[in-house]
């Protein structure tokens, strides 16, 4: 994952200037009190958080990524300075229902084992406590792009940090018993055709 570590933001330069940076900012100016997010990676969304979010944890297995995000939280000013953990989305140290808000962006599709960080999200999540998502997915509605995803995953997982392009991540979602109250489709412009596919939305612990 280092080499990720070290081309991620130049890679997604174009993406982020061609509208996912937008999506970043709607998606969080929805977060609020205590926040975690997941595989935060080089801290992407660090400028986005409002001043309703009171605790701030980024959670990063990656060592490399790690280094590149303690650099952006100290470059970063917010009120509160920001937390980084060492942690899996699949194994969170935190207590049952401690977190108002749970973020990933981009992450689900990265993660070893979706249904367990999902299940993870809904056990930190407080009552009522919500999940926000950008995460590209399987071309369901494309059948050739789907295609296409299917047989560049094997390569595409070797050298994007374990990147699947084929999750139904929406399904995952429910599945983990967490209610999607808003979800768009969206195609993530000027990222590899077999990447765009994206669902961008909010879910609700019960
Ligand atoms: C494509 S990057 C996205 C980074 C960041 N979330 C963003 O929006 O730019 C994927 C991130 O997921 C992290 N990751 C990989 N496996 C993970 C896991 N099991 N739990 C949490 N994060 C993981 C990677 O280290 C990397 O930082």
């Amino acid at each position: 994952m280092s080499l990720m570590a070290m081309v991620y933001d130049r890679m997604m330069a174009g993406v982020e200037e061609a509208g996912l940076s937008q999506w970043r900012a709607e998606l969080l100016g929805e977060a609020f009190g205590a926040t975690l997010e997941l595989g935060a990676g080089t801290g992407r969304n660090l400028s986005f958080y409002p001043d309703g979010v009171t605790r701030l944890v980024l959670a990063e297995p990656d060592r490399a990524m790690r280094t590149r995000l303690h650099r952006a939280v100290v470059s970063t000013e917010r009120p509160l300075a920001p937390e980084v953990v060492d942690a899996p989305a699949e194994a969170l140290p935190f207590d049952d229902a401690s977190f108002d808000t749970v973020v990933a962006t981009l992450v689900l599709c990265s993660v070893g084992d979706p249904g367990r960080a999902l299940d993870e999200v809904r056990r930190v999540l407080r009552p009522e406590g919500r999940f926000l998502f950008i995460e590209h997915v399987a071309a369901d509605d494309r059948p050739p792009r789907l295609r296409w995803q299917r047989r560049i995953e094997p390569l595409w997982r070797a050298v994007a940090g374990n990147c699947h392009l084929t999750r139904r991540t929406e399904t995952a979602i429910a599945a983990a018993g967490l209610t999607v109250e808003h979800l768009e489709r969206a195609s993530m412009r000027k990222a590899p055709s077999f990447v765009r596919p994206t669902i961008r939305g909010t879910a609700r612990a019960a």
